[in-house]
């Protein structure tokens, strides 16, 4: 797409509107300097990891319990890996904690200095372009350009890009780019997300309260609600699996980590075949479960949409006795939830409980 010719000036203008509304009204989050201060590189790239993945308010909550483990990027060098998995649970795909881990080695490696650059910071194990801009911007005051789908929705309505997303993508940069300013980069990117999370939200946003409403070109053309578009879903296919809620005699349940790559790579499970086209036959789900004992179908299915299909997931039961010993780790019912299990696998842990009378229990 084109840039309008105006573009720079109204981004000159905007820009600082931006910081202004910013030095009143930032959100105070555990990871963020006082006004004025300079972040902490270390900080600023564990928070900026953790909300890949999780929101905003967990974030919060968690990060100093976090941070009283790891104070510096040498402290969490030199914890073993299980460790720092261990207390990453709650915020989302483990492989993210053991790339974390690897940087931080890295980092520790090279002195405890973080690099101050957005390419440098590429160079880290699980560091893409979004947490290299952000650390440079935040932490070093690059200018770097930080584009995450908050800052996505005050672009496109800011600027008017009426091509949805994903095409509109490379255009909603530009003007992104052309709206950063030299200096207080960390600021800007940090005023863009604040902005986006609360004011220009996205189905109702609070234009009377936004310091860019007079700026904003989706405003004046009354698009602004409807902005960024998003290109129609193709229809997703069906897929079909079988989760294995097995039950000892003391009640406790079955889980078991998925491999490291794939789908929910390194998260916990309840056991459960692959997900394929064709629907699994009583001789398949024999072969496929955990133990080999007799497994009941409980009723009903559990139904979850990932982004390239559509699954439905049948659960069956079975009890287990104490010789057998399948692999996994065995939770009750009760510290299911200290598992940091994956969405899916709360509806399948939910239907279970729901449908087997005094489930968890002998
Ligand atoms: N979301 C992602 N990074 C953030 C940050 N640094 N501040 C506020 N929200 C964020």
């Amino acid at each position: 797409m084109r840039i309008p010719a105006d573009t720079p000036d109204l981004a000159a203008r905007a820009a600082p509107a931006l910081l202004a509304w910013y030095d009143r009204h930032r959100r105070t989050l555990p990871w963020r300097a006082p006004p004025g201060g300079r972040s902490d590189p270390y900080r600023v790239w564990v928070s900026e990891v953790m909300l890949q993945q999780t929101t905003v308010a967990t974030v919060a909550r968690a990060f100093a319990g976090f941070l009283a483990r790891y104070p510096t990027v040498e402290a969490m060098a030199a914890a073993p890996l299980d460790d720092v998995l261990h207390a990453w649970q709650g915020f989302g795909y483990y492989a993210r904690a053991r790339n974390m881990h690897r940087a931080a080695r890295r980092v520790a490696a090279l002195g405890g200095a973080f690099p101050d650059t957005e390419e440098g910071l590429r160079a880290l194990p699980g560091v893409g372009a979004y947490i290299a801009a952000a650390v440079a911007a935040i932490a070093f005051d690059r200018p770097a350009t930080v584009v995450d789908a908050n800052v996505e929705r005050v672009v496109a309505r800011l600027f008017a890009v009426r091509e949805a997303l994903p095409g509109a993508r490379p255009a909603i940069r530009r003007h992104a780019a052309a709206l950063t300013p030299p200096e207080r980069a960390g600021d800007h990117a940090q005023a863009m997300m604040d902005l986006g999370a609360t004011i220009c939200t996205p189905r109702a946003p609070r234009c009377l309260l936004c310091p860019l409403a007079t700026f904003c070109r989706a405003r004046a053309a009354g698009i602004a609600a409807t902005l960024p578009a998003k290109a129609a879903k193709a229809a997703r296919p069906l897929r079909h699996g079988v989760a294995f809620w097995a039950v000892r005699p003391d009640g406790a349940v079955l889980l078991r980590r998925r491999p490291e790559d794939g789908l929910l790579g390194g998260m916990m499970e309840v056991p459960t075949t692959e997900f394929r086209e064709r629907p699994w036959t009583a001789a398949e789900v024999r072969a496929a479960a955990p133990v080999a004992i007799a497994w009941h179908p409980l009723g009903g299915t559990v139904r979850h949409g990932f982004t390239h299909f559509s699954l439905e997931l049948t659960v069956m039961a079975g009890r287990v006795p104490v010789r057998a010993r399948p692999s996994g780790v065995w939770s009750t019912v009760e510290a299911l939830g200290d598992h940091a299990l994956p969405t899916l696998m709360k509806k399948v842990v939910r239907h279970a409980l729901g449908n087997v009378p005094g489930a968890g229990k002998s």
